[in-house]
């Protein structure tokens, strides 16, 4: 009898590349994680047609791909932090503890000498406690003996005056005590000349710039606030324990004389500033792995609601265990593109045993492309929603029976594929970051999301870019990032600009390109749902990093902080686009109104798409109904919709061709849109303003935009049996546009 041969376990290899998006000869460098150490062998294909086709590619072949260890979890790093040495002193820092009773013990301030002793302020156990470090592990010295509550602001200090040490901890609220307790040790306390001085992290290590976030590791983190770190000579006299109580932070930089070293944590400005600077000569340090800036501070009055106009009261940072800027795996290959490659989807595929992950890449056109379509792939999008975590949560009332993607579990409980912009923290605050640099297993040409069972983001998109491969008329593809950066430059080299099905995220850079573009002559076809509505900021270009600030209004997976919706990254507001007076109806016709997720619907036609100027958009339209089938629950008006309303900005020239009908009470107003809850508001089925609009909009310039407001109608050009309503209204609008400017 012929023995099966035994099968080896699967070892799974993911990655991600050092940019997203590439012209064509650029120098592509791809990072991978290995479960254990394993060959893998690596091409370049097509995606667009599926993935099927190899790509001829000098950086194909075989390569040994290595377990990696992760940056994760943001901390403060001051080297040469101590200009002399003291056996008098006092150490502390204001702090806004989220996770006070957290398990394991989480640094505030730690002074490391070269020999690798430590002294380290720590919390532990909701108490504060100071500890010694060194060859023989770690020791108590003394603890505060408070419990400290969280999101409460405290001064901790602790002091080594005449042989005894001591720990004091004071709440910052009106009647609060100093809480103190004290030992003598046996041995010395002394803090050396040229220790290094880390904040929210102790036994730092790897600390690297990559581009323009820096990365590293570092043990017994710290989840909140801190403010004013400092290390000064001689104790601290009552009047100083009192004013720091009161939250007077100049307390301890008061008296330059004493100052060992003092370091301010507010932002210098809008940017994406990683400097920690030192006080009085004090050294600068940097924030590693991307902390909160721009947030408040323990003098925050919340009479201005942003770092902009009150810097001082938002001299904090905010300390995540789970912040990730660049998980920083080590390079598997880097070689350069094809120079003739073009523009187009293509996938790293990095393929062992029975595993396969293919790592998309977006190459954009060359200035001398003639395409007359672009398609502008909506990364912002995908990163805010990249690794999310929803499905953790209850969402039984979104979607009865999840169905996860085998990606979904391998990424539960692991830190190193970092978090979404619809997640929370570990601490419970909301995720303001989301960087490329980490494996994003939802954004994969076959990832199909658990909420519509479809494709939905990248996998989405595919749907669109397939079907434009088969009409068969040349396009170009670019990311998001190129619109941000190139703006309408690059915009009016093409005829029309075709959106994803679901670009939601976009920076004021993008927002001004597209208008211009629009306004001088642009055909713009948005072919989704829920556009234009976060404003975002870009924290990094490459790797790319974005920043959202979800306000206290609109759908929103978490709520802003009070006073923290400025993004540090730009000073902009955050928030829907909407508050800032730019409804995406302003922009595109149509604006976010409804979600669901039960099933889709079909439009109907209006009497004014009958119009002699509109008419050709129905050309081989059979019937008044539009999209009863589609890939994205049965129907193409459905996920996120949206309406036209001349009160948030609809042009008087907007022409409604079809509106859908038919949702169910899943179907819920977008909840900016309710003032009151109040009872009977229903939803899709009594509600008239639960439905996506198709419209037409002639712009004075001579372009022209068209929309379709809902994600799902892509999903309606896809499949075995496409909508036919949808092909054809898709295909007559995407060939009179591409053909030229409106009137041309
Ligand atoms: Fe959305």
């Amino acid at each position: 009898v012929k023995e099966e041969p035994l099968v080896a376990p699967t070892n799974a290899v993911y990655g991600y590349t050092d940019r997203m998006s590439y012209a064509a000869g650029d120098l592509v460098r791809v990072h991978a994680n290995a479960d254990a150490p394993t060959v893998v062998e690596v091409d370049l294909v097509d995606i667009t047609d599926g993935e099927t086709t190899e790509v001829p590619w000098s950086g194909a072949g075989r390569y040994e791909a290595l377990p990696q260890s992760h940056c994760v979890g943001s901390f403060a790093v001051i080297e040469d932090g101590l200009p002399a040495s003291a056996d008098a002193f006092a150490l502390g820092t204001w702090l806004w503890p989220t996770t006070p009773d957290g398990s394991g013990v989480q640094t505030l301030l730690a002074v490391e000498s070269t020999d690798g002793r430590a002294l380290a302020l720590e919390v532990e156990d909701g108490d504060v406690v100071l500890s010694s470090h060194g060859p023989h592990g770690r020791s108590v010295m003394a603890r505060a003996g408070v419990s400290l509550l969280p999101r409460t602001w405290y001064f901790a200090a602790a002091q080594a005056v005449d042989g005894r040490v001591a720990v004091t901890v004071a709440a910052v609220a009106p009647g609060a005590e100093p809480v103190s307790g004290s030992a003598e040790p046996a041995d010395a306390v002394e803090l050396a000349a040229g220790a290094r001085i880390s904040l929210a992290g102790a036994h730092v290590a790897r600390v690297e710039r990559a581009g323009s976030a820096v990365r590293g590791t570092a043990d017994d983190l710290f989840n909140g606030k801190l403010e004013a770190p400092f290390v000064i000579a001689g104790g601290l006299s009552e009047a100083e324990l009192a004013a720091a109580a009161s939250g007077d932070t100049s307390v301890v930089t008061s008296d330059a004389a004493r100052v060992l070293g003092a370091w301010d944590l507010a932002p210098s400005g809008p940017g994406n500033d990683v400097a920690v600077r030192g006080i009085g000569g004090a050294p600068d340090g940097l924030l590693v792995n991307l902390p909160a800036r721009g947030v408040t501070g323990v003098s925050w009055t919340g009479a201005v609601a942003s770092f902009l106009h009150a810097p001082r009261e938002y001299a904090a940072a905010h300390f995540h265990e789970d912040d990730l800027s660049d998980v920083g795996w080590s390079s598997l290959l880097e070689a350069g593109l094809p120079p003739d490659v073009g523009s187009g989807l293509y996938g790293i595929r990095l393929r062992c045993g029975e595993h396969t992950d293919v790592i998309p890449i977006t190459v954009v056109p060359s200035a001398s492309s003639s395409a007359p379509i672009l398609v502008v792939l909506p990364t912002f999008t995908y990163l805010a929603y990249a690794n999310e975590h929803m499905f953790e949560g209850d969402v039984s009332g979104l979607r009865p029976d999840v169905q996860l993607d085998p990606r979904d579990a391998i990424r539960v409980g692991k830190p190193e594929y970092g978090l979404s912009q619809y997640d929370r923290h570990s601490d419970d605050g909301g995720v303001l970051f989301s960087s490329s640099a980490r494996a994003i297993l939802t954004m994969r040409a076959d990832y199909e999301m658990w909420l519509t069972e479809s494709g939905r983001g990248y996998c989405g998109d595919m749907y669109l870019l397939r079907w434009l491969r088969a009409e068969g008329l040349p396009f170009d593809v670019v990311t998001d990032l190129e619109v941000h950066q190139q703006g309408r430059q690059l915009l009016s080299r093409y005829a029309v600009v075709v959106t994803g099905a679901h670009p939601e995220y976009t920076s004021a850079e993008m927002q001004d390109a597209l208008r211009a573009y629009r306004d001088s002559g642009g055909n713009v076809m948005y072919l989704g749902g829920n556009g234009f509505y976060q404003a975002t900021g870009v924290v990094s270009e490459y790797p790319l990093i974005t920043e959202i600030r979800r306000g206290h209004a609109g759908v929103r997976g978490w709520d802003s902080a009070p006073g923290e919706v400025t993004l540090v990254s730009s000073g902009e507001p955050g928030g829907p686009w909407r508050h800032r007076g730019q409804a995406p109806q302003g922009l595109v016709g149509v604006g976010f109104c409804a979600q669901g997720w039960d099933r889709s619907s079909p439009y109907r036609r209006s009497a004014e798409s009958e119009g002699p100027d509109v008419s050709w958009i129905f050309e081989g339209v059979e019937g008044d109904d539009i999209g009863a089938v589609g890939l994205v629950r049965g129907g193409a008006a459905g996920d996120e919709i949206d309406r036209a309303d001349v009160a948030l900005g609809t042009p008087p020239s907007t022409v409604v061709l079809a509106s859908s009908y038919g949702h169910s009470d899943a179907y819920q107003r977008a909840i900016e849109e309710l003032g009151m809850n109040l009872p009977g508001l229903g939803g899709g089925t009594t509600d008239p303003e639960v439905r996506a609009d198709m419209t037409y909009t002639p712009v004075r310039g001579g372009g022209a935009v068209f929309s379709v407001g809902s994600i799902a109608w892509t999903g309606s050009l896809a499949g075995d049996s496409p909508d036919p309503g949808v092909v054809a209204i898709t295909r007559n609008v995407l060939r009179r546009f591409a053909a030229g400017p409106r009137d041309a």
